[in-house]
Parts: structure tokens; C-alpha cells; sequence
């Protein structure tokens, strides 16, 4: 038998390992040495030929030389798993194509009534969903006792909070910290508790407005509100005022606006009137303006708030509010 040279085997071995390209090649090393047949392992069986002193000095390196590329090409390995040009990662392959989500058609809606109240100049507020009495009611310039808190279907937390009824509250924060003139939109989300049917949700949204300056009228509502829904309806809309109840206006309206499917002439939409009923507006209550620090000796202004769920109805003719909020993908899919 040929003298056993574990040095220059150990100097082969690790070149031969240094030189793999990948896993295959990483594997032939293994096997050359290692395997069944390999040099070490040959040389490991061969060892009971040996006198006794040999093979105890032969097998000791021979094991350790075994242990030491074991190691080696442990180490290798993990370089190739990813990268490799084997069958384990094809970076050839075409990748799944990610599904993308879309918008909601209510972020759709209010990120359009945004940009069309920001290009007349106004500011978009938003206030918080969870309330107290103060804002919500009295500083709305409706106490504890008043029958009007009967209107709105209050869902009430611990702690005397609540889930908002209306965006109006946010009237109140706004005008705390800021001096007139100005205007702003709000748009947010509001709770009532009550049954849910075609047209009512116990959670929907709002759009409320406020201008606040030294002459502020009506008027200028109702050039404001008639040029907000011919851009938002795409169409020339109408707009009239019925005289309304809501404690923190003076005088209050409802404003109905010409039907947008029959343009006024009467349909089964517009149950032949030829007007919807669209929100609630008048003019800010003195008390109102005196509960957010202003003077109402030396400022006046408007407040509405409307149903964004309902013009996004309306926009889209759909005849169901609980659409936008049970995530069928049927629904939802054609936005
Ligand atoms: N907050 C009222 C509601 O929720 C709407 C409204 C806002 C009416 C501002 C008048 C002025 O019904």
C-alpha cells in the first residue's frame, strides 16, 4: 500500500471545495472524500492493516482531516442554496403576479369632495370618532335636558363618552383654536344606534362645513353648496332651502337638490317631486360660535353637514348603504 500523505490530501480537498460552483459540485467533493468510496474513508477502513503504532497515528489525523472537511463544506453550503444554478432556485421563473388592491368607493368619494372644497379654499379638519357630552350636545347648544338629544341615537361609552352622532362637535374644536375668518370641511365617521335597513347603518359618514367671517350669508351657502354638486355630479344641480330645526343653526334648513336622474322633472327616484332630500345647514347659532370663544357680535357664518354615504349613492346609484360596509367583492369590484 502506498505511504498514506494525509497532508496533500487536505491541501487537494480544500482546493477542490474552494473551486465548487454549486451544490452538485459541492456534493462530488463530498463524495471524492467523504463518501462511501472516498479517499478518507478508504484510508479510515484500511487502518486494520496498519502496525499498531501507525494506526493509531493514522487514524487520528485521518479523523481529524474527515471532521475538518465536513466542517468545510457545511460552510459552503449555505452561498449556493439560494443563488444556485440547480433546480432549487430558478431565478428564470416568472413570478406570481401580486393581487392589488383599489379604494374604497367611500375613500374614493371623499378624497373628491376634498379636492373640490380645497379648490374653493377651504381646509380639511378632522376631530375624534369617541366624543364627550360637552362637545357633542352642549356646546351644540343642546343641555341635558333638552328633547333634541332625542334626534340622534347615541351610542354611550364609560366615562361619560360617546361614539359621535354628527361631525358638528369638530365645529366647536376647530373654532377653540381658531381665530375667523375661515372655512373648513370635516370629513368623518359617525355612529347611531339604530336598525339597519336600506338606507340606515349604525356607522356612516359625514361631510360637515363652517364658514365663519364678518358677512357670511346664506347666500354665499347657496353658491357654495349649488357649485360643490354640479362639480361633484358632473351636471348643472339646483338647489332650494326648506326652513328646518336644528339647535345649534339660526335660521336652519333642509336643502334639497334637484333630482340627478331626471334633472327635476319628476321620476320614481325623486318619488315625482323632483328634488332629493340632501343635508342640513343654517345659519351658526349665536351660542354656538360663543361655546367655540367667538364673539357673535362681530362674526357670522354657515354650517352644514351631508351624508357622504348618501352622495356616494347618489354618484354611483346604488341602492343599498350596508354595501359599503359588508366587503363583498362583487360590490367592491367594480370600483
Ligand atoms: N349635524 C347635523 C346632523 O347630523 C347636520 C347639520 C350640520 C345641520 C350643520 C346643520 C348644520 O343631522
Amino acid at each position: 500500500m502506498a505511504k498514506i500523505d494525509l497532508k496533500t490530501l487536505k491541501i487537494e480537498a480544500e482546493k477542490d471545495i474552494e473551486k465548487a460552483n454549486n451544490l452538485n459540485d459541492l456534493d462530488t467533493v463530498f463524495k471524492k472524500y467523504l463518501g462511501k468510496k472516498g479517499e478518507i474513508t478508504l484510508i479510515l477502513r484500511s487502518l486494520k492493516d496498519l502496525s499498531e503504532k501507525e494506526r493509531k497515528k493514522t487514524g487520528k489525523q485521518a479523523n481529524e482531516l474527515k471532521k475538518f472537511l465536513e466542517e468545510k463544506i457545511k460552510q459552503r453550503k449555505p452561498g449556493f442554496v439560494k443563488f444556485s444554478t440547480d433546480k432549487e432556485f430558478d431565478v428564470s421563473v416568472p413570478v406570481q403576479k401580486l393581487k392589488v388592491g383599489h379604494l374604497h368607493p367611500l375613500t374614493l368619494v371623499r378624497r373628491e369632495i376634498e379636492g373640490i372644497f380645497e379648490a374653493m379654499g377651504f381646509s380639511v379638519i378632522s376631530g375624534p370618532e369617541i366624543e364627550n357630552e360637552w362637545y357633542n350636545f352642549d356646546a351644540l347648544n343642546i343641555p341635558a335636558n333638552h328633547p333634541a338629544r332625542d334626534i340622534w341615537d347615541t351610542f354611550y361609552l364609560k366615562n361619560k363618552l360617546l361614539l359621535r352622532t354628527h361631525t358638528s362637535p369638530v365645529q366647536i374644536r376647530f373654532m377653540e383654536k381658531n381665530n375667523p375668518p375661515f372655512r373648513i370641511v370635516v370629513p368623518g365617521r359617525i355612529f347611531r344606534h339604530e336598525a339597519t335597513d336600506a338606507s340606515h347603518e349604525i356607522n356612516f359618514y359625514q361631510v360637515e362645513g363652517l364658514m365663519v367671517g364678518k358677512d357670511i350669508s346664506a347666500a354665499n351657502f347657496k353658491a357654495i353648496i349649488q357649485e360643490f354638486l354640479s362639480r361633484f355630479f358632473n351636471k348643472k344641480i339646483k338647489i332650494r332651502l326648506r326652513p328646518s330645526f336644528f339647535p345649534f343653526v339660526e335660521p336652519g334648513f333642509e336643502v334639497d337638490a334637484s333630482c340627478t336622474v331626471c334633472q327635476g322633472k319628476g321620476c320614481s327616484v325623486c318619488s315625482k317631486t323632483g328634488w332629493l332630500e340632501l343635508m342640513g345647514a343654517g345659519m351658526v347659532h349665536p351660542n354656538v360660535l360663543k361655546a367655540g370663544g367667538i364673539n357673535p357680535n362681530n362674526w357670522q357664518g354657515f354650517a352644514f353637514g351631508v351624508g357622504m354615504d348618501r352622495l356616494a349613492m347618489m354618484k354611483y346609484k346604488i341602492d343599498d348603504i350596508r354595501l359599503f360596509y359588508n366587503g363583498d367583492l362583487r360590490f367592491l369590484n367594480q370600483f
